[in-house]
């Protein structure tokens, strides 16, 4: 457990669900409640709802429910202790150190460590550059076209060719080389010694938002391989969890960021004064780095290279950033220069203008799919309008969808009308998925769902409804043998809950939130919060449907353990015990048969 259980309640309560929302999300009011489209799945019509009064979120089409916590740890993509800090910020609560773990204290104190050491190596790399030493790589960049000005804004730098120049200067340093090593900087041979990672490269340290120095890229001066090596992986840096040149793009007053593969176009970009420029560094645009883009901007514009690899990369990063509900769009350099070469070529007004010409998500895949599919042969021409279909069917406006359908009926040879028909058909196909669910008690640990109607194990229910009214616990804790209990999970949430109410304590969800930190009882809590958002009205029949399959089920429970007992006292030839057991038996049928029948 990371905070206290106090702290958490504190952060969920001074945290207001809809204003936090809001900052993702347009909502509109419907009701009771706001309604807005679900940033977790992709769709049209909006079935994601917040409740200002329950302060939970619910969404109608993909089922995610939750409260503040779960809202922030999904979309920002953050550990459970990492939304508490987070919302504790927006709040202004301060929670102190000493509220962390001993575990997670040292954690910390690593991070920061290697923080530090990356630090003081960017600088020892930055002056190398601009030592004797770094001569030819400052000369380098120089031929690149990077001026002084934008080397030391980006802290460029060079790794000394020797080979051990960064070990014996933190060993000069009076630093614990061990600690080193964990910042990913230097390696170690098979006896034992240490050496840099990085040797006789162009170095490009990685920053990330909040300007700590995360880890390197180092780039060869010739054609030597590889051409880019990075940081190997440490608790710090992660392979795409973040966008090179964030730092700086983050402050743009510009509405949308601009995308690119790589170091050189990032800093090329910049330089020419277009400075909401972040790379992705190597070609798979990542889900994280889609939230991290959707933190700060909801427009987006993606200009990978025109070689089949920057296409491939482009599209997955489309629907990458589409599904994130990114207005997305692309720009494509001509002649098949990247965005470096370009800008350095051609200058900031002509780069303006390309961006001015970008494609729409749907004209790019358009144009792809005809690049790659052969129209005048039949099967490929279906391929090509149920797949150009579908992409229609998500454009709202009906003047923009209509242009695109006259474009696609000349393109495959077919009438308007049959696509307007395909396209309707993926349309209700949306509809139909936000249908409402009716739930159900269903049998323990799992959910069922026929159709539109979702069976909830009763023990996920009961907790929900105990939680909407506390008062139930009265008609339930005489039926109910809470330590008969056998659901690993949930177990420990209907013990706490109990324990409480036992103390004559009230309680609600927010209490129970500290249990989010356990990514499998966060799955649990979903269905949990879905009943609470959905405030099943509690009537008699579904608390006793819950009371009785719970002990049908510890009962279920008793008899198939008494009946390995009856087996084993008929091996070991224990006639006294075996009568005993078959006695316990018989009751335990009993009360079987009375609770079918009941
Ligand atoms: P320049 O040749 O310096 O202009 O490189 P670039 O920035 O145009 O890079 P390129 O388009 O070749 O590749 C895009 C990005 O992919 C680079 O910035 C690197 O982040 C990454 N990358 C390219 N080559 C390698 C490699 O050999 N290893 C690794 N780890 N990453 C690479
Ligand atoms: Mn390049």
């Amino acid at each position: 457990m990371s905070y206290s259980k106090d702290v958490i309640n504190k952060v969920i309560e001074e945290n207001d669900i809809l204003e936090i929302v809001s900052e993702y999300i347009s909502l509109k009011r419907s009701g009771k409640d706001y309604k807005g489209l679900c940033p977790f799945h992709h769709e049209k019509t909006p079935s994601f709802n917040v409740s200002q009064e329950k302060q939970l979120y619910h969404c109608f089409g993909c089922h995610a429910s939750g409260n503040v916590i779960t809202f922030v740890m999904n979309i920002e993509n953050l550990s459970f202790k990492e939304a508490v800090e987070f919302l504790a910020d927006k709040a202004g609560i301060l929670i102190e150190e000493e509220n962390l773990s001993g575990e997670e204290y040292k954690r910390k104190k690593i991070r920061d460590e290697i923080y530090s050491i990356n630090r003081l190596a960017a600088l020892y790399y930055h002056r190398s550059l601009y030592s004797k030493i770094g001569q030819a790589a400052l000369r380098y960049l120089y031929d690149r076209g990077i001026d002084d000005k934008t080397i030391k804004k980006f802290g460029l730098g060079y790794s000394p060719v020797n080979g051990d120049d960064l070990v014996k200067y933190f060993v000069g340093q009076k630093y614990n080389i061990d600690t080193v090593y964990n910042a990913g900087l230097i390696l170690k041979n098979d006896s034992g010694k240490y050496f840099d990672r990085f040797r006789n490269r162009v170095m490009f340290p990685i920053i990330d938002e909040k300007n700590n120095v995360i880890g390197f890229g180092g780039r060869v001066m010739d054609n030597g391989k590889p051409k880019y090596l990075n940081t190997s992986e440490t608790p710090v840096f992660k392979k795409g969890k973040t966008l090179y040149g964030i730092n700086y793009a983050k402050k743009t007053k510009d509405d949308k960021f601009i995308i690119v593969e790589g170091y050189m176009d990032t800093i090329a970009l910049h330089q020419s004064g277009i400075d909401s420029a972040v790379a992705s560094l190597g070609t798979a645009l990542t889900i994280e780095q889609g939230k991290l883009i959707k933190k700060y901007k909801n427009n987006v514009v993606i200009s990978y290279d025109a070689d089949e690899a920057g296409v491939e990369a482009t599209l997955r990063g489309l629907n990458i950033l589409d599904e994130l509900n990114l207005n997305v769009s692309i720009l494509t350099v001509p002649n098949g220069k990247d965005p470096d070469e370009f800008v350095r070529k051609e200058g900031f007004d002509a780069f303006t203008r390309l961006l001015e010409n970008t494609e729409t998500l749907i004209e790019y895949k358009i144009k792809k799919y005809k690049q790659n599919l052969d129209l005048n042969n039949p099967t490929e021409r279906i391929k090509y309008i149920k797949k150009v279909c579908q992409d229609l069917s998500s454009i709202k406006d009906k003047v923009k969808r209509d242009v695109y359908v006259s474009i696609v009926a000349k393109d495959a040879q077919i009438p308007e009308s049959t696509i307007r028909t395909e396209i309707d058909r993926f349309v209700k196909g949306f509809k139909q998925n936000n249908e409402k669910i009716r739930y159900t008690v269903g049998n323990n640990r799992h959910n069922i769902k026929y159709g539109s109607v979702k069976k909830i194990p009763s023990l996920k229910y009961l907790i929900a409804l105990l939680l909407i009214d506390n008062k139930l616990y009265n008609r339930i804790k005489s039926k109910i043998d809470f330590n008969d209990i056998d659901d690993e999970l949930l177990r420990p949430v209907i013990t706490f809950i109990v324990e409480r109410l036992e103390d004559g304590k009230e309680t609600n969800v927010n209490d129970v939130s500290f249990m989010l930190d356990n990514a499998k009882l966060k799955n649990e809590f979903n269905d949990i919060f879905d009943i609470l958002y959905n405030g099943k009205e509690i009537n008699e029949k579904i608390v006793d449907d819950c009371i009785k399959e719970i002990v049908k089920d510890n009962l279920n429970r008793k008899i198939s353990r008494i009946k390995k007992e009856i087996d084993e006292s008929y091996i070991s030839g224990d006639i006294e015990q075996e009568r005993k057991l078959l006695t316990q038996l018989q009751n335990f049928e009993k009360e079987m048969l009375m609770l079918k029948n009941g």
